[in-house]
């Protein structure tokens, strides 16, 4: 019997979180004026970013991964912060691999390290890789990622994941009226020649930093009718269930594309993804605010038994449905960060 939430929703997806700590300030996720400039910040909430004891180790990740997958879950995703900072991050990724029942082993970066790490973590059994590229004019780069990774390096990090072999490969933008909204086409055919998947995202009022307002927000519909002013598309047909992007194909068979729609068409009726933070606290929705705290579970000795029976309850007594109730005052609430839970 698969275990089913309050909702009816199984468990399938974990989302793990290796590190908080990212070489990027993008305006919608950790805005430099309240982090500081280096990855450990210095700003405000610098002190905010964990220490090395605070993160799980590899093995308490394999360890808890495990327990999850026996659980039902059969996809796992790293994510940050941004993942490739963690030190040897290919050995996690060799560990996860080999446990018994995991169907797909994903990650999204922001592919300022990917250059020197894609092949070693092919070599390591990742199934699949994101890479987030909002533009590609150089100077908004700067701006809107707020790095001084210069633009050509994410660029070239795409490519050393293409010539890994990573197929097929995804690119995430999240499209903000005023920033990047006149650059969907562009976009588009830059993703199209090179074979790619972009997604381009509705920009989200995750965590309590982003300034989000509805009016920044660029529906599905808006984009597809944009796309639809150079090219012929078609949508895929797909199971709704634990499914985040609609995807959709040129109808000339040149390629797909998809769209996230978590604000003008939330999928919360089948979202089956389970978050853990670099600390180990588990989260239930991307917009939760408390945490299940399994690191001191972990560190006080508790058996595989008694860990699988908390994560029974947490998830059996899910209710979260965020996006179908969102407005723009619960936009305020207190909610847990984005580079905790990496998206
Ligand atoms: P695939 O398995 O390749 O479809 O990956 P994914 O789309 O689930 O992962 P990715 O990290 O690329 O996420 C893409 C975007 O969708 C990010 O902006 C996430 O924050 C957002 N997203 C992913 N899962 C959820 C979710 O459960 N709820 C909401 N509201 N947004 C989500
Ligand atoms: N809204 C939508 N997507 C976001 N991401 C980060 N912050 C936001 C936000 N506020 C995206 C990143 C990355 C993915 C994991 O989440 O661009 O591609
Ligand atoms: Fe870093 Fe990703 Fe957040 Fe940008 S969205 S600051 S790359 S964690
Ligand atoms: Fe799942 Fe929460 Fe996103 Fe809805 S808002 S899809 S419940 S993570």
């Amino acid at each position: 019997m698969p275990l089913l939430d309050a909702r009816h929703r199984p468990l399938k997806a974990l989302r793990i979180s290796v590190t908080d700590r990212c070489n990027f300030r993008c305006r919608y996720c950790m805005p430099r004026e309240l982090f500081g400039a280096s990855d450990v910040g210095e700003g405000e909430h610098g002190a905010a970013f964990l220490p090395k004891g605070e993160i799980l180790h590899f093995e308490e990740l394999e360890r808890v991964a495990r327990i999850f997958v026996a659980l039902g879950v059969d996809k796992l995703r790293l994510t940050g912060g941004e993942p490739l900072l963690r030190q040897d991050l290919p050995d996690l990724v060799a560990r996860l691999r080999r446990l018994d029942g995991l169907k797909d082993l994903a990650l999204t970066t922001n592919g300022a390290l990917l250059k020197e790490l894609a092949n070693p973590l092919k070599a390591a059994g990742l199934d699949r890789l994101t890479v987030s590229l909002d533009t590609l004019d150089p100077a908004k780069f700067a701006r809107l990622n707020d790095t001084t990774v210069p633009l050509p390096r994410v660029l070239e990090g795409i490519e050393a994941a293409r010539a890994a072999g990573f197929a097929p490969l995804k690119l995430n933008c999240v499209l903000q009226k005023g920033v990047n909204y006149d650059e969907i086409l562009d976009l588009l055919q830059f993703a199209k020649d090179r074979g790619l998947v972009l997604r381009f995202i509705e920009f989200m009022d995750v965590g309590t930093l982003n300034g989000w307002k509805l009016d920044a927000v660029v529906p599905a519909a808006e984009v597809l009718a944009t796309i639809r002013t150079r090219w012929a598309i078609e949508p895929v047909a797909e199971p709704l269930a634990g499914r985040v992007a609609e995807r959709w194909k040129f109808s000339d068979g040149s390629g797909e594309f998809g769209v996230i729609a978590s604000v003008s068409a939330p999928f919360c009726s089948g979202c089956d993804r389970a978050r853990l933070s670099a600390e180990g606290k588990l989260y239930t929705c991307l917009f939760g605010s408390e945490g299940l705290d399994l690191k001191t579970a972990l560190r006080n000795g508790a058996s595989d038994a008694d860990l699988s029976a908390l994560l029974r309850v947490k998830w059996s007594r899910r209710d979260d449905h965020y996006s179908e109730i969102r407005t723009q005052e619960t936009a305020r609430n207190r909610k847990v960060e984005m580079f905790h839970i990496g998206g």
